[in-house]
């Protein structure tokens, strides 16, 4: 496995590749990988000839007041784990390569970034979607592989792929869950012990979401309310930002919930910030 820090040279390298008919499968991260990561850089494996992990937390998808600075960050043990799922390569850039003096470029979606988690982090899907196009050009992949846990984010980047031809696959993963169904996070290493006990009333409303609409409830209100309900039993719930119904395409709330329709959440446990969702 081989560190690469350098834009050009990355990209140098992978065109070098392409030419010689290698597929490349691409997983960007912020780094801090966990279980849900590696399942990302599994599925690469199996269906590319080549698989490369970017690890860059990137400044500009983070709001003033956001965790940028506290973001966790441990490369040394990001490149054993990549190491022992036989990545091919780590693209590793600093700051000052990837956003030099004079950067002025910005990719913006407009309407899906719109709601969510667009409401309560203005400007964060510009972020995400500049730095994702700027790691495209870089890494040039056949495929990309994005968890679902953030489901805005998949969106907001299939959307951008489209509209910009990027040549790009984008896959989107099951949410990989703890054993108790916490969904897996980088985040989740800030939860105290208690608050990781509040932060299962999350994933435990969503789940009885989904049940009442398998026993035949389609009122959105109604749903919401009981999934409110629950997670307002977490003893360090500090804020409900939102729990909403969207329709899977559009992202919009809709009237009456059906199949493939996705519950929303996002939840302050205590300081931590935590997003989770389910397809009914
Ligand atoms: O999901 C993430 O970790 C980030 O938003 C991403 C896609 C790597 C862009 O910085």
């Amino acid at each position: 496995m081989e560190v690469i820090t350098n834009p050009r040279q990355m990209q140098t390298l992978m065109l070098s590749l392409k030419r010689q008919g290698k597929k490349i499968g691409f997983v960007p991260t912020m780094g801090y990988l966990h279980e849900g990561h590696l399942s990302l850089i599994r599925c690469s494996k199996k269906e590319n000839n080549i698989t490369v992990v970017s690890i860059f937390v990137n400044p500009i998808q983070f709001g003033a007041n956001e965790d940028f600075g506290r973001y966790p960050r441990d490369f040394e043990r990001d490149k054993s784990l990549c190491e022992k799922e036989n990545v091919d390569y780590i693209f590793y850039p600093s700051y000052e390569e990837m956003y030099p003096d004079g950067f002025q470029t910005y990719v913006e979606v407009s309407e899906l970034s719109k709601g969510l988690c667009g409401d309560f982090r203005p400007g964060h899907f510009k972020g995400v979607a500049t730095v994702v196009a700027k790691l495209f050009n870089i890494v040039c992949p056949d495929n990309a592989y994005f968890g679902k846990k953030d489901f805005q984010q998949l969106k907001v980047i299939q959307r951008m792929v489209k509209d910009l031809n990027f040549p790009v696959n984008v896959v989107g993963c099951p949410v990989v869950r703890e054993p108790d169904g916490l969904a897996m996070s980088s985040r989740n290493k800030y939860l105290s012990t208690e608050e990781r006990e509040s932060a299962l009333y999350i994933n435990k409303a969503l789940f009885e979401a989904k049940r009442m609409f398998e026993d035949g409830i389609t009122d959105p209100n109604l749903i919401k309310e009981r999934v409110r309900q629950i997670i307002s039993q977490a003893k360090h719930l500090k804020e409900i930002q939102y729990v909403e119904i969207v329709d899977s395409n559009t992202l919009k709330p809709v009237d009456k919930v059906k199949k493939s329709d996705v519950l929303a959440v996002a939840v302050y446990i205590g300081n931590t910030r935590l997003i989770d969702n389910i397809e009914f």
